[in-house]
């Protein structure tokens, strides 16, 4: 189909995820991506962008990889191209079961697997709650951050902590309560670190207290929260929030489904950062967004009470482990380890970073934060102040200009106001430093201008 016909037949047909359908007037207006190699991806009218978004936080090994990626895919259906996970095995769910355990820090040494992210975190949920009741206790609650992301359906949406994601479903899944994230850029300027974790932890505390601690199943954390833009912890953060689940017998699970698979420079933030949870969610980088498969990995003691006759967890979907999906994530964890994409992570973060920290110079950008390949700049109004926008503000600045001129220069990075206003940078762990420069010159360059329509001086 030529483009524009697609163009037509997607605003006739197509119902797009998180979008406004009624904004488009003409159907030109409709961006319809054809084709990716490395870094980039190529529109129906030939026009190329750099992806500095690894598609949304997943493309791990980039757009390169199609051809080998599809043999293992085309073997795998010639051979064997469904078979379920409920009681049955079959080769391929059981290998990546094993390599993923294996690469995964501790005794994470179960996987369970699920279609993606939103599965990934109702499953933890669900296992949570049922590991409890297996051993004769019944809890049932969640602690999660506010702003942060954990999908969509309704159980991760409930823990989900973006209001204006929840509010049109409400009332969501009972009894989540929502905790302080690691954003320390609008905490108080003489505030130490020190007493930055204190407080996080004190109120964690304060939160498992109130909620009657024996009805609490788990606590959910991002190692590094994307929403808001890319909070790492602070030091002690994690060490803190190990004990205090430990002290009150709650599971914890790191949301590893943005930074699993090499995006912070280790296979597993939860390594980085020495977080040692209970529980894992990963999807995303898992196949690199080459199939759709996600996982919950599990410790020895959480499989435990598992183990005994009579015990199940009570959970499942036709699609989990499919042998397909999984002989894709097998590959593309072939090809991370031969394309040492993890170490170039690794080797490369400071470079990335300081390419980036030249925006700070622009009277626009407040922060820089963020590890790895996984960055954000925090718009402000006022340096000196750190104020930030009015919602109508950010929506001039955001939608109105930011991410239309970054699109328009061909530069995909995300605009995101879930949180404070900022620019998500997160690109394909292939990029190197000519990706780098071109996403610093290209977002100097718009920001720049965007600082001087809001009038903001130095
Ligand atoms: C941290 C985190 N958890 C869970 C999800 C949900 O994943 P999915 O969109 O695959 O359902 C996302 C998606 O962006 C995410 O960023």
């Amino acid at each position: 189909m030529a483009s524009d016909g697609l163009q037509r037949t997607a605003l006739d047909h197509l119902w797009l995820h998180f979008t406004q359908m009624g904004a488009y007037t003409d159907p030109a207006e409709l961006q319809v991506i054809v084709r990716g190699d490395g870094c980039h991806l190529e529109d129906a009218g030939g026009k190329r962008y750099l992806d500095a978004l690894a598609g949304l936080f997943c493309v791990n090994i980039g757009y390169g990889f199609g051809a080998e990626m599809g043999e293992a895919a085309a073997a795998q259906m010639r051979e064997l191209p469904f078979a379920i996970n409920w009681t049955f095995a079959h080769p391929r769910s059981i290998e990546l079961a094993a390599a993923v355990t294996e690469l995964a820090p501790g005794d994470l040494n179960r996987a369970f697997f699920v279609s993606g992210g939103s599965e990934a975190t109702e499953a933890a949920w669900k296992l949570a709650r049922e590991y409890h009741r297996v051993r004769g206790e019944r809890r049932w609650k969640a602690i999660a951050r506010r702003v942060a992301y954990h999908g969509t359906t309704l159980g991760a949406l409930s823990l989900t902590g973006c209001t204006e994601l929840r509010t049109p479903f409400e009332p969501l899944v009972p009894d989540v309560l929502h905790v302080s994230n690691t954003n320390r850029y609008h905490r108080p300027p003489e505030e130490t670190e020190e007493e930055f974790t204190r407080f996080l932890l004190d109120e964690l505390e304060a939160t498992i207290v109130q909620a009657g601690p024996e009805t609490v199943a788990m606590v959910i954390l991002e190692p590094v929260q994307n929403a808001g833009g890319a909070f790492t912890p602070p030091a002690g953060y994690f060490e803190g929030v190990r004990a205090l689940c430990d002290e009150h017998g709650i599971l914890l699970c790191a949301d590893e489904v943005i930074t699993g698979f090499g995006r912070t420079g280790h296979w597993f933030a939860s390594e980085r950062y020495d977080i040692r949870p209970d529980l894992v969610t990963s999807a995303k980088g898992l196949s690199s967004a080459y199939a759709a498969i996600g996982a919950v990995l599990a410790t020895d003691r959480v499989m435990e009470p598992f183990s005994k006759p009579g015990a199940m967890y009570t959970h499942g979907m036709t699609f989990g482990g499919h042998p397909v999906q999984a002989a894709v994530a097998l590959k593309n964890i072939e090809i991370m380890r031969r394309e040492r994409i993890v170490e170039h992570v690794h080797e490369t973060e400071a470079d990335f970073r300081a390419t980036l920290a030249q925006l700070l110079e622009l009277p626009i950008v407040g922060d820089l934060r963020g590890c790895g390949f996984f960055y954000a700049l925090e718009l402000v109004k006022d340096k000196e102040t750190r104020a930030g926008f009015s919602d109508a503000e950010c929506d001039e600045l955001l939608r109105g200009f930011v991410s239309p001129q970054l699109f328009e220069r061909g530069l995909i990075c995300r605009a995101d106001d879930r949180g404070d206003p900022v620019v998500q940078i997160s690109p394909p762990l292939v990029a190197g430093q000519a990706e780098f420069d071109q996403i610093a010159g290209t977002l100097g360059a718009v920001l720049a201008e965007a600082g001087d329509r809001m009038r903001i001086t130095a």
